[in-house]
């Protein structure tokens, strides 16, 4: 450090020139009483599958001065069970692969197809984290565009992927933050471009996609290597705090993606826990159905209150429209100042609100309802 008082500490390390000047991932986690922020789910674990993970986690605890298995056999073998009941294509140990979150399976992901001199593109507004790793493993971003109504617009997309030729297509369905999903169609559509560009990895976000009126794209996988559906079980499951997310791609996908991986990256104690939580799949699914009841509710709800509201396949909706430069960041600060916490993406004009229980969200409808008459008054 010089000691120059001008200069921040940040200015005079070496930190790598893509990453000077960004912003890390940050969403506010405040000490409120209703937080919709994050797309969590609000329901906690039920008893009996807390004390099933208490007792895979004893059991692994008398091993742990191994370490884990590295390859995660039995992991991977109950999420492809999962995935073929409910993807409607069957899938196996050879296509799954698991890591901390699916933001370290996009991660490994840019790391063995992206990475320096080579570029991915997402279509925006979509979710942020795939910019932000891309930046972070060297890969150069590219943001696509999207319509006025945040659908993909398929012959732009299709243009961007031609004259770009990015090494990996990110498409998220259904969309954060604009809860829009994305039909099959464009995502083959988009496919064939990213192959007759390139060719390059395409990856299906479908984190949300339990959530969905429409179903999974897993079926797309059938001949074709370079696509990619990655999953998480921080919504669904309700087991953010777990970070486990997983992807179903050709088994050289897998193979691939092991070049990258840490050694033991998933620890024998996550592995336990999302052993047990796979256990107790029909019940957290049951969640699912209430979340999507009071998501539909939402919709309808703010729609009726007088909100322009992009439909949702996931389990948070967002809503608008708020004028002026800073109307979405401002009505936040009125929403968190009657004890709710929402979303600001950054969408101009809009902002998300996640489905919480029938409580939480009745308390954020009646802060927006308030908002609202204020106003119009
Ligand atoms: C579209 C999308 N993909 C991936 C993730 C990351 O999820 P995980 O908790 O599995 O890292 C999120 C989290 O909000 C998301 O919105």
């Amino acid at each position: 450090m010089t000691g120059n008082p001008s200069l921040s500490p940040w200015d005079e390390l070496p930190v790598r020139d893509e990453l000077r000047g960004k912003s890390p991932y940050g969403a506010p986690q405040l000490d409120v009483p209703v937080r919709l922020n994050t797309n969590e789910n609000p329901y906690p674990l039920p008893d009996a599958l807390v004390e099933r993970i208490v007792e895979r986690v004893r059991e692994a605890a008398r091993n742990l001065n191994r370490y884990p298995d590295r390859d995660a056999v039995e992991l991977r073998t109950e999420l492809a069970k999962y995935l073929t009941k409910t993807g409607k294509y069957a899938v196996g140990l050879q296509n799954v692969w698991a890591a901390n979150g699916s933001n370290e399976v996009i991660q490994q992901l840019l790391q063995t197809f992206g990475g320096p001199g080579r570029t991915a593109i997402g279509f925006e507004p979509s979710y942020s984290m795939h910019g932000l790793i891309s930046r972070g493993t060297g890969t150069g971003w590219i943001s696509g565009p999207r319509n006025e109504d945040f659908t993909i617009d398929r012959a732009a997309s299709e243009r961007a992927i031609a004259e770009n030729k990015p090494d990996v297509v990110f498409i998220t369905t259904p969309n954060n933050p604009t809860g829009n999903a994305v039909p099959a169609e464009t995502v083959l559509a988009l496919y064939e471009a990213a192959q007759a560009a390139k060719p390059s990895m395409v990856v299906v976000d479908e984190a949300y996609i339990e959530f969905s009126h429409g179903e999974s794209l897993l079926p797309l996988l059938e001949g074709r290597p370079n696509l990619v559906v990655s999953r998480t079980m921080s919504k669904a499951f309700g087991a953010a705090g777990l970070r486990l997310g997983y992807l179903a791609a050709h088994p050289a996908v897998v193979d691939a993606v092991q070049l990258v991986r840490l050694p033991y990256h998933l620890s024998a104690v996550a592995q336990a826990t999302a052993l047990a939580a796979l256990e107790h799949t029909d019940t957290l699914l049951k969640y699912v159905e209430q979340l999507k009841t009071e998501r539909d509710r939402l919709v309808l709800e703010l729609r009726a209150i007088g909100f322009d509201v992009t439909e949702s396949d996931a389990n948070f909706v967002q809503f608008g429209r708020f004028d002026g430069e800073n109307g979405s960041h401002e009505a936040w600060q009125k929403i968190l100042d009657r004890g709710v916490l929402v979303r600001d993406n950054g969408v101009p004009g809009w902002l998300r609100v996640s489905a919480g229980t029938p409580a939480e969200n009745d308390a954020f409808l009646d802060a927006v309802r308030e908002l609202k008459k204020e106003q119009s008054a």
